[in-house]
């Protein structure tokens, strides 16, 4: 990128870059020297059997877990050589996390469970986080328990809750796996909705349906990048 363009403050083109990525346990390696970069705006499928080594990659991609070695640049910043602090700085400035368990705190209200991703950002506003619930259809659910919610409601908490502070890359672990098709369907909407204001999405799925949704796929096999789509959109 030519040197006028950072100083314009022009957003760099690609969110996310991937170099020889490997995450080892012992002898084993989750990811295997994995290559990947993602554009800014892409929606991006991850799929691959039980212990591929999808989870891993979102951990590290989230700033929850370091890789072995490799180089991971996120946001233009490379996360290798960041201090714990800074690394949970950048995953709550860029990252929005759902997960396919739900991880509800069971004694909040939704709207709570909502400001506590603002707790730990900036000030909490109850305004702001009435907002987010709106965005994903649950305002007048403000005021209930997770255990008063379905499971499509919690997710949709979770929804809410990831994009309280406006994160350019939002990471979903298998969102729909506890979801039934309608419940499916009103998540996949409000990611169509994210990926029309341009956030990145990367999106782990077993389902077919879900991934077709990504304007790319990729399927990983023991650590590796062994399959590559693209949907054409
Ligand atoms: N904390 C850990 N300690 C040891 N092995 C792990 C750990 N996390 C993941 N693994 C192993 O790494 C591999 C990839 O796991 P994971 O990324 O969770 O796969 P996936 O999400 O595709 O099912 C698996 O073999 C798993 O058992
Ligand atoms: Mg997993």
């Amino acid at each position: 990128m030519p040197a006028e363009d950072e100083e314009k403050g022009e957003p760099m083109t690609d969110l996310l870059e991937l170099q020889n990525v490997s995450k080892t346990y012992g002898g084993l390696h989750a990811l295997a020297s994995l290559s990947l970069t993602v554009p800014r705006g892409q929606w991006l499928s991850v799929v691959g059997p039980s212990g591929s080594g999808k989870t891993t990659l979102m951990n590290i991609v989230g700033c929850l877990d370091r890789a072995s070695s490799g180089r991971v640049v996120l946001d233009g910043v490379e996360l290798g050589g960041l201090r714990s602090r800074d690394l949970t700085e950048i995953r709550r400035n860029t990252v929005g996390l759902i997960f396919q368990k739900f991880h509800l705190i069971p004694h909040l209200t939704a709207v709570e469970n909502v400001m506590t991703a603002q707790y730990y950002h900036s000030m909490v506003d109850e305004a702001e986080a009435l907002a987010a619930l709106e965005r994903v259809g649950l305002r007048q659910r403000a005021a209930h328990l997770p255990s008063q919610l379905s499971g499509g409601e919690q997710q949709r908490v979770c929804i809410a809750r990831a994009l309280i502070n406006y994160p350019a890359l939002i990471l979903a672990d298998e969102p729909t796996g506890n979801l039934d098709a309608d419940n499916e369907e009103i998540v996949l909407e409000i990611f169509r909705g994210l990926h029309a204001e341009g956030t990145t999405l990367i999106v782990v799925t077993h389902d077919p349906t879900v991934a077709a949704q990504g304007q790319r796929e990729i399927a990983l096999d023991h650590g590796r990048l062994v399959k590559e789509v693209f949907h054409g959109r």
